[in-house]
C-alpha cells in the first residue's frame, strides 16, 4: 500500500505568515479532501507534498503513527508549535538540565518496552507499546502546554485517555492515587551533574485517580504525526494541559493504583515550589517569578517571544474546575 502523508499545518510553511483560522479551515479542508477520496487528485494542484520524508535525527526513531483528529481538541486559540522547536527546546533532567538535551536523550532504550500496572487493581497488566496501540483508538488532540517555567507551546500530540487505561485495570474501590515512574538507569540516564546529586530519581509523578479519570488526562505515543521522539518522552508520556508541565512525567515504565498520595520527584526536590496538585494558576505565584504571563515558544530569543496572559487551568477550566471545588 502507497501511503500519501498529508502535510498538516505545522508542516506548510507559509503557516506563520497565514492568520489561525485561515489554517485551521485549511487543515479541515484537507482532512475533508481525504475523506472524500480526493487527495490523490487535488493535493497535486494545491503543492501539498510529503515534507515528512526527509527524517531529520531529531526524530530519528519515529514512524509515522495513524490517529483520528478528536474535534473536541481540534484548535485551541494559538497557532501550533513549529515541530522543530518542540523536539529541540526540552526538559528531560535525566539527560542534562539544559533545553537542548534532545542529541543526548538518543540514548534511551525504547526497544521491547514495558508498561507495568499494578497495585491496587483487579486487573494487574504488563503492556508493550504495540498492546497499547492495539488497544486503545489512537486520536489526535491540540493542546496547549504550559510549563513552571513560564514558556508555553502548543502541541497536537497522539495517544489515548487515560480513562480508558483505568476501565481496562479495574481499580479497586481502595483505590485513591496513582503514581508513574519514569524509565531511570544510572548508566544511561547521568542526570543534570553534580549539581544534581540530591536529585530523588526515578522521576515520579501522581495525580489523584479522579483527576486521572478526566476527560483531558492522557496518555502520548506520538507527536506531529509520528511517534514520540526519545527526547519528547519516547514511547509513552503523561499529557495534562490543565497542571504545569513538569506534571507530564515522560518515558513512563510503571503505574501504580495506591491508597495514599505518593511522594513526586520536585516535590520531594522542593515543596515549597513544587505542589503535588501543581494545576496552572495565574494568580498563585512561583516563590522565585510571577505566574501571571507566559511566554509562547517562538525562534529567536526568548525576550522576543510573544507574551500572553496566564489562563486559569491553562484555559480547561470547563473541563476540571469542578475536581477542585471542595
Ligand atoms: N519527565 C521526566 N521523566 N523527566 C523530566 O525532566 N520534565 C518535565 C516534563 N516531564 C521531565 C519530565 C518538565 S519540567 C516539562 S516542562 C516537560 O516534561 C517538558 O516536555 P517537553 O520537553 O516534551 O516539552
Amino acid at each position: 500500500m502507497v501511503l500519501i502523508r498529508i502535510p498538516k499545518s505545522w508542516q506548510l510553511p507559509e503557516r506563520l505568515a497565514t492568520p489561525e483560522s485561515a489554517f485551521v479551515n485549511r487543515r479541515r479542508f484537507l482532512r475533508n479532501a481525504i475523506a472524500a477520496g480526493l487527495g490523490t487528485t487535488i493535493l497535486p494542484v494545491l503543492g501539498c507534498q510529503d515534507q515528512s520524508n526527509a527524517e531529520s535525527s531529531v526524530t530519528s526513531g519515529t514512524v509515522p503513527l495513524e490517529s483520528t483528529l478528536n474535534p473536541a481538541f481540534s484548535e485551541v486559540d494559538r497557532p501550533v508549535t513549529d515541530e522543530s522547536l518542540a523536539t529541540k527546546y526540552n526538559n528531560f533532567y535525566e539527560f542534562g538540565g539544559t533545553k537542548s538535551i534532545w542529541e543526548k536523550a538518543q540514548a534511551l532504550p525504547t526497544d521491547n518496552w514495558k508498561v507495568e500496572v499494578s497495585g491496587l487493581v483487579k486487573n494487574p497488566r504488563t503492556y508493550d507499546i504495540d498492546d497499547l496501540q492495539k488497544k486503545f483508538p489512537i486520536e489526535e488532540r491540540i493542546y496547549r502546554f504550559r510549563c513552571v517555567e513560564a514558556w508555553a507551546m502548543t502541541v497536537p500530540w497522539l495517544g489515548f485517555p487515560m480513562r480508558k487505561l483505568i476501565e481496562d485495570v479495574e481499580p479497586t474501590s481502595a483505590a485513591k492515587f496513582v503514581s508513574f515512574t519514569s524509565f531511570y538507569d544510572p548508566k544511561i540516564t547521568p542526570g543534570p551533574g553534580l549539581w544534581a546529586a540530591n536529585y530523588p530519581w526515578p522521576y515520579t509523578e501522581g495525580l489523584r485517580l479522579e483527576e486521572m479519570a478526566n476527560e483531558l488526562a492522557f496518555f502520548a505515543l506520538g507527536i506531529y504525526d509520528r511517534t514520540l521522539p526519545k527526547q519528547n518522552g519516547a514511547p509513552i508520556r503523561m499529557v495534562l494541559p490543565w497542571k504545569y508541565g513538569f506534571k507530564g512525567g515522560k518515558s513512563i515504565v510503571k503505574i501504580e493504583f495506591l491508597e495514599k498520595q505518593p511522594a513526586t520527584f520536585w516535590n520531594t526536590l522542593a515543596p515549597n515550589e513544587y505542589g503535588f496538585e501543581a494545576n496552572v494558576n495565574p494568580n498563585k505565584p512561583h516563590p522565585r517569578w510571577s505566574q501571571a504571563r507566559e511566554r509562547i515558544v517562538a525562534d529567536g530569543p526568548s525576550f522576543n517571544w510573544e507574551v500572553r496572559p496566564t489562563l486559569p487551568y491553562n484555559g480547561y477550566g470547563e473541563y476540571v474546575a469542578e475536581l477542585y471545588s471542595s
